[in-house]
């Protein structure tokens, strides 16, 4: 791999990785979701290197992942009770909650708002790494801004190699999408990214939520501009499951379904089959590195079927659709 690659199941690895962290480097690390590019969270110097890396745009804040409770107050000025209860109920895990912010928290990290995005991630390696570094890590997905969000150390290197210090291989993430994004700062509760915890469980603890329009959400996460998680491959997003399109003799097609497909022999270029018996969370933990192995074979498109769009769902056809949008 040519970067500096660390097995991440060994105690000096994530020494090594807690001392990058401090000296203001950058750490590219597995969660459950996706892996992250860390910095030091209160380190704006270090901030400044992740969006360098990254060629993300400055406007674009970054999550704030703690090692456990006891680091919220570093960061939050003030924690709702929804929150707290939904800290209690999913945390460690893949939610995400905007909450006003402590001062200590860089401007660059938080694009300037009052608020600050926090979450304990479910992973140990990634926790070690933070109680080790005794610091809160910033991390967006380590991939160039406006990819496909990396669930393996290789996809890593494919993107940011050699502008990372080290690189943390803790195998593929086990959950393979992004976390969901909620907003507790305004006077009610708002979705801004859906992610791997379903809108279901999360509405089952703290009640209705609002769900950001797409106008409120290239202001509010800019994260979730129309084309982001792209291909360059153009991705077309099929009417319904099981619908395949009409081809053209010439072109050289490949296709992305949910589960097994039937009587398509010899249609497509390339299947990739995100699960065999259309299970949505081995479809999610799939889907990425799936996305990504179609791109890389030069493919003229790439047609995607979708998926029901309840609990997991959701999120999966999120980023189908972000995929699939015209630049
Ligand atoms: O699963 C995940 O969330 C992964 C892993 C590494 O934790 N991280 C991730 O980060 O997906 P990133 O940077 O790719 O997406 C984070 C999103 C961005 O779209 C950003 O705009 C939004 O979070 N965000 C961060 N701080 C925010 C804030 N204060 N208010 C609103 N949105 C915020
Ligand atoms: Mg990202």
């Amino acid at each position: 791999m040519g970067d500096r690659v660390l097995p991440a199941d060994r105690p000096e690895s994530i020494r090594l990785a807690a001392e990058v962290i401090r000296a203001g480097g950058l750490v590219a690390f597995p969660t459950e979701t996706v892996y992250g590019l860390g910095c030091d969270a209160l380190n704006p110097d270090a901030a400044a290197k992740v969006f360098e890396a990254k060629q993300r745009p400055t406007f674009d804040p970054l999550i704030v992942h703690l090692a456990d409770r006891s680091m919220v107050d570093t960061v939050a000025k003030s924690v709702p009770l929804s929150a707290q209860r939904l800290m209690d109920t999913f945390w460690p895990g893949p939610l995400t909650l905007i909450v006003p912010k402590q001062p200590a928290v860089p401007d660059l990290v938080t694009a300037g708002l009052p608020t600050v995005a926090i979450r304990i991630p479910d992973h140990p390696i990634a926790r070690s790494l933070i109680r080790e570094a005794q610091t809160p890590i910033a991390a967006p997905s380590a991939n160039p801004f406006g990819y496909v969000s990396p669930t393996t150390a290789q996809h890593v290197c494919d993107g940011l190699g050699g502008k990372v210090d080290l690189i943390l291989d803790g195998g593929p993430c086990p959950v393979g999408v992004e976390s969901t994004i909620l907003s507790l700062a305004g006077a009610r509760p708002e979705l801004l990214r859906p992610g791997s915890l379903t809108l279901e469980a999360i509405q089952a603890i703290i009640g209705p939520v609002d769900r950001a329009t797409s106008a409120a959400e290239t202001v509010h996460v800019p994260g979730q501009s129309p084309r982001h998680y792209a291909t360059r491959t153009p991705v077309t997003v099929l009417p319904a499951p099981r619908v395949w399109p009409v081809l053209q003799g010439y072109e050289r097609v490949g296709l992305l379904a949910m589960s097994e497909p039937r009587d398509i022999v010899g249609r497509f270029h390339t299947v990739e089959v995100l699960s065999p018996s259309g299970d949505l969370r081995e479809a999610a933990r799939h889907l990425f590195a799936a996305l990504r192995k179609l791109d890389a074979l030069g493919l003229d498109r790439i047609y995607a079927e979708p998926c029901e769009e309840t609990g997991l769902g959701f999120a999966i056809m999120d980023r189908l659709r972000r995929c699939a949008t015209p630049a």
